[in-house]
């Protein structure tokens, strides 16, 4: 197997079961051994990295990693010292227009009239741009969610609502990469999921290559196909969510059993070292290797006691959390700059 069926295999598999294909043999952004030194500090070191349309790659690290300063070089606020960025095949340094006409963004807070509304916004904002009519401004309100607030002025937003519509306006022009700084910071938990779903729509959905930095791996974890995990302007791999909860998963399998009479039914798997957990449901650790054939048959004596069975469900060990730290730690020598 070739290094890019290798790839698309990770990358395909990565998603949710929507059929989606990702062509990666033609990476939306091409990243090549890119440097940077800001005065006498040199703050990224080789960075190469692909990302393709129809996924969600999440640029993951420590605050003070480098993800701000490479992202701004994708945008072409910042030039790179060495290396290649090309975006849907066109190089950043010798065609800057055509790569750039690519790339949609929120690299600082999007700016925005305080004084207009949405729609007046999205509108001024469009006049900026090529081709874009009135009848994509509805499409993309629609898309982000805010037709029913976007005749209001966005002093009445809230920063969620904010965040929804700086989307709007970085994908007005059809970007085929779109790249957001940090876009969850300082959002809600619902405002975070209805980012995320936006956000995975347009890459699984409209075939986007969406690319979002984070210092949070539990929000990547939700939110990416692949993550991209830099420390200390290094980049340590990509790895796609689906192989990272894997090799975090560990020889052991938790499950977590609820019934409508957990304390008898703890009693009577005794013999599998069962546990109530605080909240009162059935605690089991299993080998990985049987743990479905031992899990079938713990489902069938249960239901055979006359029983009723709720749920069983899978506890993952090691969150993906800690593998972040570790790798980030390990790689970084612990120095968070
Ligand atoms: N203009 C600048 N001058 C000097 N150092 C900078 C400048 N911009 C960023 N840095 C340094 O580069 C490193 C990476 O910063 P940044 O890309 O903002 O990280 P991140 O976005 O991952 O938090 C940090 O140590 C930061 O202090
Ligand atoms: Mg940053």
């Amino acid at each position: 197997m070739n290094e890019n069926q290798n790839i698309n295999e990770a990358v395909n598999s990565a998603a949710e079961p929507v059929m989606r294909q990702v062509d990666t043999q033609n990476p939306a952004i091409s990243i090549k051994k890119i440097n940077k030194t800001i005065g006498k500090r040199h703050i990224l070191h080789d960075i190469s990295f692909d990302a393709y349309g129809s996924e969600v790659f999440g640029f993951l690290g420590p605050n003070g990693a480098g993800k701000t300063t490479t992202i701004k070089m994708i945008v072409g606020l910042l030039s790179t010292d060495d290396g290649e960025i090309s975006i849907c095949g066109s190089d950043i340094n010798k065609d800057f227009e055509k790569a750039l006409s690519y790339v949609g963004g929120i690299v600082e807070n999007p700016e925005m009239y305080k004084q207009l509304t949405g729609y007046q916004n999205l509108q001024q904002y469009a006049r900026m741009r090529d081709g874009v009519t009135e009848e994509r401004i509805k499409e993309v309100v629609e898309l982000v969610g805010l037709s029913n607030r976007i005749n209001e002025k966005i002093t009445k937003y809230s920063l969620g609502m904010r965040q929804r519509l700086g989307v709007a306006q970085a994908i007005l022009h059809r970007p085929k990469v779109l790249i957001l700084d940090e876009p969850t910071n300082g959002l809600d938990p619902a405002g975070i999921k209805e980012l995320r779903d936006i956000l995975k729509k347009l890459a699984h959905e409209e075939g986007v290559c969406v690319i979002v930095s984070s210092h949070l791996m539990s929000e990547m974890e939700l939110m990416c196909d692949r993550v991209g995990v830099i420390a200390n302007g290094q980049m340590i791999g990509v790895y796609s969510i689906e192989e990272l909860l894997k090799s975090s998963a560990g020889d052991t399998t938790d499950f977590v059993i609820d019934t409508d009479d957990n304390a008898s039914v703890c009693a009577m798997l005794s013999q599998y070292d069962a546990k109530l957990s605080e909240e009162g449901r059935i605690e089991i650790i299993l080998p990985s290797d049987t743990a479905m054939e031992t899990i079938a048959s713990i489902n069938a004596l249960i239901i055979s006691n006359g029983t009723k069975l709720y749920t069983v469900s899978e506890k993952p060990k090691k969150k993906l959390e800690d593998v972040f730290i570790e790798m980030t730690q390990q790689e970084g020598d612990g120095q968070i700059a």
